[in-house]
């Protein structure tokens, strides 16, 4: 893969970042985190569309659109990522590459936030690098596009 595309899926509240618990997540926006990964996106020749929704149903479909446009998935699902078995069998069912990314450590946190539905099917999983987890998100799933 030379000039990829990757798709970055936001879940449920992740729009409200900045303004959300600052003390667990921090003070930049979505849109200062979208607009990041874009830039890193060029600068490892990949184009990057993000998208957030609230809603798991959109998610899935995002989720089951993506292999005719892109190449693999960076996903912070929020709070769907401990409860949706609904995503896991979309990515179960395409079967396109992602990256798991948490903006916290989700480890130090309540118990009901180690279990992921999601982890056993990603290449990769980033925790706790605050908005960072983004950025080594996207460069470990290009990486492993290209050593394919
Ligand atoms: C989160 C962790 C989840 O447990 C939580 O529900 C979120 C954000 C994170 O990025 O740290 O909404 O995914």
């Amino acid at each position: 893969m030379q000039h990829g595309r990757v798709l970055v899926l936001n879940g449920p509240n992740l729009n409200l970042l900045g303004q959300r618990e600052p003390d667990l997540y921090g003070a930049t926006t979505l849109p200062e985190i979208d607009a990041t990964l874009v830039d890193l996106g060029r600068e490892l020749q990949v184009e990057v569309e993000c998208f957030q929704s609230n809603h798991e149903g959109e998610l899935v479909d995002a989720i089951q659109g993506a292999p005719s446009r892109f190449d693999g998935i960076v996903i912070n699902a929020g709070a769907y990522t401990h409860t949706s078995v609904a995503l896991r069998d979309a990515f179960a069912g395409i079967g396109i590459p992602f990256v798991e990314v948490h903006i916290s450590n989700v480890y130090s946190r309540e118990e009901f936030r180690h279990k992921s539905l999601l982890s056993s099917l990603a290449k990769g999983v980033v925790v706790g690098f605050g908005p960072t987890s983004y950025m080594l998100g996207l460069r470990g799933l290009v990486d492993r596009l290209r050593s394919r």
